[in-house]
């Protein structure tokens, strides 16, 4: 707000595209690690939620599930996004959940890069990809349109730096500013019960900096911040704008899109869970 510094912050952007056009994958090779590998079956079920350092600089990505049951996933995702990164692949075309996710990007306002994966494969036919869009009125840049479209491989890990060289400079145009030094604001990812932890809670920052021991409310629950890690279970103290962080200490699971936001002290966050509660 008023009279705070403002800084860039880094891109968030959600990963979307039907079943299995390589989502995880894709963002598997960018991470160097293997997620899509030890996910029950290869289906992602849940919004994953990572910050890398690429050579082009910070970005965060959520992972969303392309399965059908998941709509209201993609909504929420494409809500609290700068970036929709929507992967087609490029043997088998515009899917169900390929359009659903335009659908999303366009009713949240959020721009689209179009990622053509797997383009190591023999059938890959990028054109056909292209032509399928253009029809939806996602038209390639080359073809007069306003959207990047990046052929790559998840396998190969060909055309991810020109992909993440566009996902950054479409980051450039939007001008992605947030004030680290305002109480921390944002959005719940994911929440479970956790034996042991008690309620975990993925929020994504989106302004100022949460810290261990802030007082917060999120959704209809309130609590303390006992813990907060990253990404890979390393405990941090502070989580700055489009940073995502898991936190401990809430007495509830709110719902995924709840917002969140640090308070004064307890007194105040019981009086704001609760008058949500009543809504
Ligand atoms: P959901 O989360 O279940 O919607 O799937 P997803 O989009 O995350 O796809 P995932 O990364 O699980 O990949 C699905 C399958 O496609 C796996 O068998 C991958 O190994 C394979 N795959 C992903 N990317 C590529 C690629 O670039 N080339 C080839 N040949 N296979 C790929
Ligand atoms: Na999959
Ligand atoms: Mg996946």
């Amino acid at each position: 707000s008023e009279g705070r510094e403002k800084i860039k912050r880094a891109p968030v952007i959600s990963v979307m595209g039907h079943v299995d056009h390589g989502k995880t994958s894709l963002l598997d090779y960018i991470r160097r690690t293997k997620v899509a590998s030890g996910e029950s079956g290869g289906i992602t079920q849940h919004i994953g939620a990572y910050h890398v350092e690429t050579d082009h600089g910070m970005v965060s990505f959520l992972d969303t599930p392309g399965h059908a049951a998941f709509t209201a996933m993609r909504a929420r995702g494409a809500q609290c996004t700068d970036i929709v990164i929507l992967v087609v692949a490029a043997d088998d075309g515009v899917m169900p959940q390929t359009k659903e996710a335009v659908d999303h990007a366009r009713s949240a306002g959020v721009p689209i890069v179009v990622a053509i994966n797997k383009m190591d494969k023999e059938e890959a036919d990028p054109d056909r990809i292209k032509n399928e869009l253009a029809g939806m009125d996602v038209i390639p840049e080359d073809w007069g349109g306003d959207t990047q479209f990046v052929p790559v491989s998840a396998h190969t890990g060909q055309g991810i730096d020109d992909l993440l060289e566009a996902v950054l400079l479409q980051a450039e145009i939007l001008e992605l500013e947030a004030s680290p030094d305002a109480p921390a604001k944002g959005v719940v990812v994911e929440s479970s019960l956790e034996r042991g932890r008690g309620s975990v809670a993925t929020v994504l920052v989106q302004n100022g900096t949460l810290r261990q021991g802030d007082m917060v409310v999120a959704g209809s629950f309130f609590g303390k911040v006992r813990a907060m890690t990253d990404e890979a279970g390393k405990q941090v103290k502070e989580a700055g704008p489009s940073i995502p962080v898991e936190i401990l200490g809430l007495n509830g699971t709110p719902d995924a899109g709840d917002e969140f936001f640090a308070v004064a002290d307890e007194k105040k966050a019981k009086e704001l869970a609760e008058f949500r509660q009543t809504r």
